[in-house]
């Protein structure tokens, strides 16, 4: 990436307004709990570029949005318990301050020293954020001296914290540069889109097709062979012609689906065999089926163990491999070991040189519960930004960093 990044700039004695991603999962949606995080990993990642700035002298105002609030009354998605955490795993104190712009706001980072930090409320309580308002990005700037965006599971959204405020920086003559997480995120997802080592061999899951018919198709342009599990394999299968008894089908994603497996000819890899029950449910009698003979009255909810061979032997010369999504009902133990053999597989890969990048949200979920994450080439801490990534889309908050 030939943009700026922290070490390309002074930050001592200045103040850096830090845009974070510290959109973390919480353990209960009634304002009223004592609510608490329960997965730090976005916290923990943003912590070398925190450090580093500190380290250097600065003092820093961080933003990030937690959830979907839909007005500033959501107070489930108030940033005290993420202002808690991160002070637990940085050590240090954190001034967090109930309000995303204020004169409170203004006057706090005013008075800030260098070691000082001072988080914002969630950007989204202010409905200027996601219409990424002029008057709301200069303010985020006016804050500060300097500019870093290390939120890359953000980077894919235009909002004024990631956008209006990089511009507004710049405007004012401030550096506008990315901090180790954006950068690592960026390198290592794209490896993929610019020059993939080969054979380069993607593996997709999750449940829809619709939301990923664009990914597949640049995938079918860059990857040597895409493997295809989870709920979007059901909707490929019936429109091969396959009878998917009560499985969950996208019955208006099929012509995409037909085309695509046009597109692809032999380089689209489907189960051969699927676990199937007739619910979701840990206690619900599991059966392996192959994909031809399903019984009308049961859901395919896993990749069986045949299909796991096939994306082995797939799987055995690459060079680089891509996962985005789990290969069953992950979160249902009982449906879970596809997933978690490929994880394995994958991890054992690794050791043997093979590049291995997990593509954020669900998948770098399950390889978590594995115990896998540190096994991995690249575990990414962006959902929708990685597969808008892969996609081969620029992403806002990229795009608004300085060069080189
Ligand atoms: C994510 O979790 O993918 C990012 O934080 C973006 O969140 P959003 O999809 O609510 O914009």
């Amino acid at each position: 990436m030939n943009k700026k990044t922290v070490t390309d700039i002074d930050v001592n004695g200045k103040k850096v307004f830090v845009r974070v991603d510290f959109n973390v999962p919480l353990s209960s949606k009634d304002p009223n709990a004592n609510i608490t995080v329960t997965d730090d990993t976005r916290i923990r990642a943003a912590l070398p570029t925190l450090n580093y700035l500190l380290d250097h002298g600065a003092a820093l105002i961080l933003a990030s949005h937690l959830g979907r609030p839909k007005t500033a009354d959501d107070k489930q998605f108030a940033m005290g318990p993420v202002a808690k955490k991160l002070e637990e795993v940085i050590g240090r104190p954190v001034n967090y301050i109930p309000a995303v712009m204020s004169d409170e706001v203004k006057a706090a980072a005013a008075a800030m020293k260098p070691g000082d930090i001072i988080l914002l409320e969630n950007t989204r309580f202010d409905p200027r954020e996601k219409k990424n308002d002029p008057q709301l990005g200069a303010d985020f700037a006016g804050l500060a001296d300097v500019y870093v965006d290390d939120a890359f599971g953000s980077a894919h959204r235009p909002d004024a914290s990631v956008d209006g405020a990089a511009y507004a920086m710049r405007a004012k003559g401030g550096p506008v540069v990315s901090g180790f997480l954006m950068n690592a995120e960026i390198s290592a997802l794209g490896v993929a889109v610019e020059n993939p080592p080969r054979p380069y061999v993607a593996i997709m899951g999750g449940a829809k097709i619709s939301d990923k018919i664009k990914l597949i198709e640049n995938l079918l342009d860059k990857a040597d062979k895409i493997l295809i599990g989870g709920g979007m394999a059901n909707t490929f299968l019936k429109a091969q012609g396959h009878n998917l008894g009560k499985s969950l089908v996208e019955e208006e994603a099929l012509p995409e689906a037909k085309r695509l497996l046009e597109m692809a000819a032999d380089r689209l890899i489907l189960p051969v065999d699927v676990v199937t029950a007739t619910e979701i449910s840990n206690e619900a009698p599991s059966e392996v089926e192959m994909v031809w003979a399903l019984s009308p009255d049961r859901m395919a909810l896993d990749i069986g163990p045949a299909t796991v061979e096939r994306f082995n032997a797939e799987l055995q010369d690459a060079q680089l491999v891509i996962w985005n999504g789990p290969m069953g009902v992950f979160e249902t133990p009982q449906f879970a070991h596809g997933t978690n053999q490929l994880a394995q597989m994958l991890a054992t890969m690794v050791d043997q040189g093979t590049k291995v990048i997990i593509g954020g949200g669900d998948s770098a979920a399950a390889v978590r519960k594995a115990g896998l994450t540190d096994k991995m080439t690249h575990v990414s801490t962006g959902g929708g930004a990685s597969l808008e990534l892969l996609e081969g889309r620029e992403l806002p908050g990229v795009v608004a960093l300085d060069e080189r």
